[in-house]
């Protein structure tokens, strides 16, 4: 949540940094703002996107050294006053994370005569940094000594007006990365947004502060010991696919499945496990969000071909309480970005335990990925759109064929079983690409959908988890209010929802009958019964639905054509709603706040 940049070149850099700012839109947008340095500060903040920095600057925007910060509001209002870069006395800083001691240091500095000009927890760091600058410290010293009275998780980059060739990173608990060569030296909170910029990056640890200067980076650990941090070719940053004629990211994404599940499968088929994780009596399945729901939908797949009992967890709510750890487990955590600040913070709890854990992670270079036992990559490439969609199909994809690997490993199940799983799982891309093409009816239903201001999704088993996926997808892209439920569950309540016309979304799966008459339930008190099924049950649904998708595959494939049609259903209800489908409000991408 909120992007930082910081730039030194060997030009003027404010276009760059408004370039490499859009590129990190997906962590927030409700405000943007950038400073460059010498002589004086030349600062732009606006409301809004990045873009809206615009890319005509005047010549008091000619400094060689610049930072940016494109915000998702924490403390204050989304308003140019709460906008970053806050100042101090010739200091300049963005800020990625929360200050969890900002009310107390607030108040000391107001104390000592500071005057506040935002109501956010970041501008306090300006300030420490000015005063330990007025008491003669060196920038870097001083940078050293504000972070010392930090408590929180932080990534900032500070600009100093009296020594404008340089910039001045560091990092507790929120990630960053510096980036060097070609010339110039730079910071991002995510490495391809300096694409173009530099030669190499690396990721810094908690506690490293660094000094950009030119094209140097120099990084110093939290005991200001020189350290080394492991660079990798710029090249190695992943590029997001094109968005083409597709109008958005999260179409572009959707219809990038198919080639995303080809790398999963390539990455993965048979790869083996380390004996440590194959000798788990349990596993421990912790995410958030659409990475819970694929953690939810691939367990009964990982317990029925390994025969290892799963639980799952909502890593926030499991860090809330002391769950007994019992021996044997092994964790196996869930996540896009590996960033989510809960789930890195279980990561944290469990490693120092003595647990194992597995890191099922999209984006290599994440500090989940750096701290994992093992890293059991989902490879569906740079994903833009705030929503996940391919994504969320190569983590289900990957717990598969961790599920696949364990059962191999165990010889937990029989070589034609094993035959048949690894058959389904190549078919997927193949499978994904045929539900894309039933587009046009799902966005013909979509349509309708859009004109309720409610709508059920329910399924049995995986299906069940999927229906869950398919409600937060079209919340979170439409805005319409969309429960999930256990099919068994409805009539243990939620069936008091149901009236006239209420748009009730069936996933069908195991033990069709069943969902069949619940299907049947709800249509005999009005509801508008939209049915995604597999083509071999559309006939038996038709006489209850008012639409039957007829999705192709069955079993595993069933699931992946169900979350393609769920996907494609939200986008079309949100674009029918005009809401802007990248950045639906209040989101970012990477949750790295608590
Ligand atoms: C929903 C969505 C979120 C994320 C969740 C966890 O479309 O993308 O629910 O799944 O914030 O994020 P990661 O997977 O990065 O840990």
């Amino acid at each position: 949540m909120c992007g930082i940049v910081g730039l030194v070149n060997g030009h003027a850099v404010a276009g760059d940094l408004v370039t490499a700012l859009g590129r990190l839109e997906y962590r927030g947008y409700d405000s943007a703002g950038l400073a460059v340095a010498g002589p004086g500060f030349a600062v732009r903040k606006v409301v809004g996107r990045p873009a809206a920095l615009g890319a005509e600057f005047d010549a008091s925007f000619t400094g060689r050294a610049g930072i940016a910060h494109t915000r998702w509001a924490t403390h204050g209002r989304p308003d140019a006053r709460n906008a970053h870069p806050h100042l101090c006395d010739g200091v300049a800083v963005v800020h990625n994370g929360i200050i969890e001691n900002h009310a107390a240091l607030r108040a000391s500095l107001v104390a000592e005569g500071h005057a506040f000009a935002s109501d956010t927890d970041s501008e306090v760091i300006p300030h420490l940094i000015a005063a330990a600058r007025a008491r003669g410290a060196a920038p870097v010293a001083a940078v050293q000594e504000a972070c010392a009275a930090l408590h929180g998780a932080y990534a900032i980059a500070v600009l100093f007006e009296d020594a404008p060739d340089r910039v001045v990173v560091a990092r507790q608990g929120s990630p960053v990365t510096v980036a060097r060569g070609a010339g110039a030296s730079a910071v991002a909170s995510d490495p391809a947004a300096l694409a173009g910029f530099c030669a190499e990056y690396a990721a810094l640890e908690d506690g490293d502060i660094a000094e950009l200067r030119g094209a140097e980076v120099r990084i110093a650990d939290r005991n200001g010991r020189v350290a080394s941090r492991d660079w990798q070719s710029m090249e190695a940053a992943e590029v997001a696919a094109e968005m083409g004629a597709f109008g958005s990211n999260t179409r572009a994404e959707i219809a990038a499945t198919p080639a995303a599940l080809r790398r999963t499968n390539a990455a993965l088929a048979g790869r083996t496990l380390p004996a440590q994780v194959a000798a788990a009596e349990r596993l421990v399945m912790v995410a958030c969000g659409s990475s819970l729901y694929a953690a939810s939908t691939a367990r009964a797949w990982i317990e029925q071909l390994s025969g290892v009992p799963c639980d799952l967890e909502v890593a926030s709510e499991y860090r809330t309480r002391a769950a007994p750890i019992v021996r044997g487990t092994v964790a196996v955590l869930v996540s896009q970005s590996g960033e989510t600040a809960d789930t890195l913070a279980v990561q944290a709890h469990l490693r120092a335990r003595g647990v194992p854990v597995v890191a099922v992670v999209n984006v290599p270079h994440s500090q989940m990925a750096r701290t994992a036992d093992l890293v059991w990559p989902t490879s569906a490439g740079r994903e833009l759109g705030v929503a996940a969609t391919k994504s969320f199909s190569c983590q289900l994809l990957a717990l598969v064929r961790f599920g696949l690997a364990l059962a191999q490993a165990r010889g937990s199940a029989t070589p034609a079983a094993l035959a048949a799983v690894e058959a389904e799982l190549t078919a997927l891309p193949g499978v994904c690409a045929a539900a894309e093409r039933l587009e046009p009816q799902l966005a013909a239903i979509a349509r309708r959908v859009a004109s309720a201001n409610e709508a059920i999704f329910i399924g049995r088993g995986p299906a069940a988890s999927i229906a869950a996926e398919g409600a937060l997808k079209l919340k979170e892209l439409s805005y319409i209010r969309a429960d999930a439920y256990a099919a068994g569950e409805l009539k243990h309540g939620p069936i008091a929802l149901i009236h006239d016309r209420s748009p009730v979304i069936v996933c069908g799966g195991v033990n069709d009958d069943k969902t069949l008459s619940n299907a049947e339930e709800v249509r005999a008190r009005g509801a508008q019964v939209i049915a995604l099924v597999e083509q071999a049950a559309a006939a038996r649904f038709a006489p209850v639905a008012h639409d039957v998708v007829a999705l192709p595959g069955s079993g595993l494939g069933l699931v992946f054509a169900q979350a393609v049609a769920l996907q494609l259903l939200a986008v079309h209800a949100a674009e029918a709603l005009h809401c802007d489908v990248d950045r639906p409000r209040n989101l970012a991408k990477s949750v790295t706040v608590e």
